[in-house]
């Protein structure tokens, strides 16, 4: 695949920047239109939008990594894409074929393909596929019509300075209510954080921890990312609620935990109380693949795991074999990964 435009990638953050084209396809009667590329990365739709007053919409994150022998890829872009479809079908949206899908990812990144960074810059391009309600509507009901819409972004490796643990406060707030949206991808579970999160780092931490809205005694969420800890006896453990974002970077790590590092794996409740049954603890999602959790302060402890400046031992590995896997320099498990051509 060809060059790359010159941009500083080791200044890149996680930031907006005008890319050339993006996908844009529409749902009306019942269907969905072709799609096409775009130039115009702004979106006139009706002001009575569903979108825009009852958070009818949903999104996806997902990333193009270039290898080194210079081919592009994906990730596990049909896991998004089925997401996608649950969170659609949640908040009634029509969903998105996962061809279709995978197509107008594979489109954009191929329209864009000079703004997927070098291999060894650590950056990648950052796809954002969403769906919102649009078209005049006023009362609490489904849109009348629907926008598909995959955009893209290069964004700069996640640790500028070498992976580095960061500490985490629980939070008094609840992300998702029980048998609410908490397991979709939907605008208003973000809305909903953004309060939490700021008080959470004015305290000086990364962001917060939110615990099952029910009891508040398990963990849930660690902000935008799913938690995950490593026992004395190097099982691998992560939460098990319905209203946690099933992160597919999770889903990876525990086949990576068991496949490729033979650790027991278990989904279950992580109790507050019982932070110390774990060595090593860290938060994983698409942006940061790995962040290590330093400690989680809870009712004003700070409960320190492995270290609050090194990452320990078996979270490095998790983290270098995904990344290996992402990157094409470890060899992924069949289907993980969709080359762009
Ligand atoms: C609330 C929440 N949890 C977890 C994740 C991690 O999910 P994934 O690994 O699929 O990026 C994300 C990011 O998408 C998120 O927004």
């Amino acid at each position: 695949m060809s060059n790359t435009v010159n941009l500083d990638w080791s200044k890149l953050g996680f930031g907006y920047i005008k890319t050339d084209l993006r996908y844009v396809s529409k749902w009306k009667d019942g269907q969905w239109d072709e799609g096409q590329l775009v130039e115009d990365n702004n979106l006139v739709i009706s002001e009575a939008s569903t979108a825009l007053h009852y958070g009818q919409q949903c999104f996806e994150g997902l990333k193009a990594y270039r290898t080194k022998d210079n081919k592009i890829q994906l990730f596990r872009p049909d896991e998004n894409a089925k997401r996608l479809n649950r969170s659609c079908d949640r908040v009634l949206m029509p969903e998105v074929p996962v061809e279709k899908f995978i197509d107008a990812c594979i489109q954009v990144v191929k329209a864009n393909e000079h703004f997927v960074p070098p291999y060894g810059s650590g950056a990648t391009l950052y796809l954002r596929p969403f769906v919102i309600g649009v078209g005049d509507n006023l009362g609490v009901k489904p849109a009348p019509e629907f926008i598909f819409s995959v955009f893209c972004v290069p964004v700069g490796p996640y640790f500028k300075g070498g992976m580095a643990p960061v500490n985490f406060i629980i939070s008094d707030f609840d992300r998702a209510a029980p048998y609410g949206t908490g397991a979709a991808k939907v605008g208003g579970n973000y809305a909903g954080s953004l309060y939490p999160h700021k008080l959470a780092v004015s305290k000086g931490f990364a962001d917060c921890i939110y615990l099952d809205p029910a009891t508040h005694t398990k963990i849930e969420e660690v902000g935008a990312a799913n938690f995950f800890g490593i026992t004395h006896d190097d099982k691998f453990i992560t939460p098990k609620s319905p209203s946690i974002l099933p992160s597919i970077t999770k889903y990876s790590l525990m086949h990576i935990a068991k496949d490729y590092l033979g650790m027991p794996v278990e989904e279950r409740d992580v109790l507050v109380e019982k932070l110390d049954e774990f060595k090593e603890a860290g938060a994983c999602g698409t942006a940061a693949v790995i962040t290590p959790i330093g400690g989680i302060e809870y009712n004003g402890n700070l409960h320190v795991f492995h270290s609050e400046k090194e990452v320990g031992p078996v979270t490095k590995k998790l983290y270098d074999t995904l990344y290996g896997i992402q990157f094409g320099d470890v060899e992924a498990p069949e289907g993980w990964i969709v080359e762009v051509k």
